[in-house]
């Protein structure tokens, strides 16, 4: 949280006080009752004694908008499994959206999504990789330690990248337990139908919720052909209907549906008795995920069939430094009062008059 003085509006003046104000905003967040009122908020500090006197301090701190990420300052419940699966009962949809870092964490708090995947399309949509294979436990770890410094509220998910899961279940058990130990994620998610049932079960028997993925499983996209929609004959919509059940059956809490005609996403979403979301998959899926960057119209390589893109954020960032670099180029940024530290009073005078001498 940033913290910004508006002097004028500072009672006390004393360095002293200024001090001891200080001091106490570095505990803000712990004891302080903050008001939040048009952007500015009121902050009653506890008393303290001044000079024999009993005095409260208070203070009118700005604080940008842009900061104010707490779930509890935004009054946001915390989004549990339980609270999945209760929307799932109630048939409300769940939103899910891919964060991976912090400010996109921030984004999914304040928008009051439901869930946050920490997908490893972090591979292609933010590390610039062609796939996601090369993305690593340490990638997975790191990124979505950092989301959840901003999406306090959603529930947490975390992709097990390539390779981290495939070898042995004692692997897996090995790197799920990390994602949620070391990575803070609340639930891992793999890739795969019956063939990783085993390995599932051995996760969700210490205790880790697991989110199933089927359909378009992009860490197989090599043997898949490439990124294509699946369960498009009958054939393979019974198939992807028996790795459905075969997850739920291995104790997954929910399944993704990747990719796929609707008609098999509804009807495999009406044979289960847990959740899917689906991302490309029609809306009868019991929730829906897009990847944030591809829905925000920030990723430059391609927008899939599936996505409705939402905002030109990469139009916007780069229309904004366009403006920075022109403002650069004729000086007019930094701007003498808006953007300039000043020097204390006379100080200014003085430099001028020492720079004089130095001429002589
Ligand atoms: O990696 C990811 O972001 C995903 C979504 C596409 C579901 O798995």
């Amino acid at each position: 949280m940033s913290l910004v003085f508006n002097n004028s509006q500072t009672k006390l003046s004393s360095y002293l006080t200024q001090k001891i104000i200080n001091s106490q905003i570095t505990n803000i967040k712990r004891n302080i009752n903050l008001t939040s009122r048009n952007n500015s908020i009121k902050v009653n500090l506890p008393s303290i004694k001044l000079n024999n006197e009993k005095k409260i301090l208070s203070t009118n701190l700005s604080v940008s908008k842009r900061f104010n990420s707490s779930s509890k300052e935004k009054g946001r419940k915390k989004v549990t499994l339980n609270t999945l699966n209760s929307l799932y009962k109630k048939g409300e949809p769940i939103t899910m959206l891919t964060a991976h870092d912090y400010p996109s964490g921030l984004f999914v708090e304040k928008a009051g999504i439901d869930s946050c995947l920490i997908g490893d399309s972090l591979g292609m949509v933010t590390l610039g990789y062609n796939s996601t294979n090369p993305v690593t436990m340490d990638d997975m770890i790191s990124h979505c330690k950092a989301v959840c410094r901003g999406a306090k509220s959603p529930f947490i998910i975390c992709d097990m990248p390539f390779g981290s899961y495939e070898a042995s279940t004692e692997d897996a058990v090995r790197n799920a337990v990390r994602l949620i130990a070391e990575g803070n994620a609340e639930a891992v998610k793999l890739e795969g139908g019956k063939e990783i049932a085993e390995t599932i079960r051995a996760i969700t028997k210490v205790g880790i919720p697991v989110l199933g993925h089927i359909g378009l499983t992009p860490q197989r996209q090599s043997s898949l052909g490439g990124f294509r929609v699946q369960g498009k004959t009958v054939e393979d919509a019974k198939s992807l209907l028996e790795d459905a059940l075969a997850l739920q059956d291995a104790g997954c809490f929910g399944i993704t549906l990747e990719a796929m005609p609707r008609e098999v996403a509804s009807f495999i979403t009406s044979q289960l008795n847990i959740l899917t979301i689906g991302i490309g998959a029609g809306n009868g899926c019991s929730g829906q995920v897009l990847v944030q960057q591809d829905m925000l119209g920030s990723f430059d390589k391609f927008v899939p069939k599936f996505c409705k893109v939402y905002a030109d954020v990469s139009g916007i960032a780069i229309n904004a430094i366009k403006n920075y670099v022109k403002d650069v180029k004729e000086r007019t940024f930094p701007n003498n009062e808006k953007n300039c530290y000043k020097m204390k009073s006379g100080e200014d005078k003085k430099l001028e008059e020492y720079i004089k001498s130095l001429k002589k």
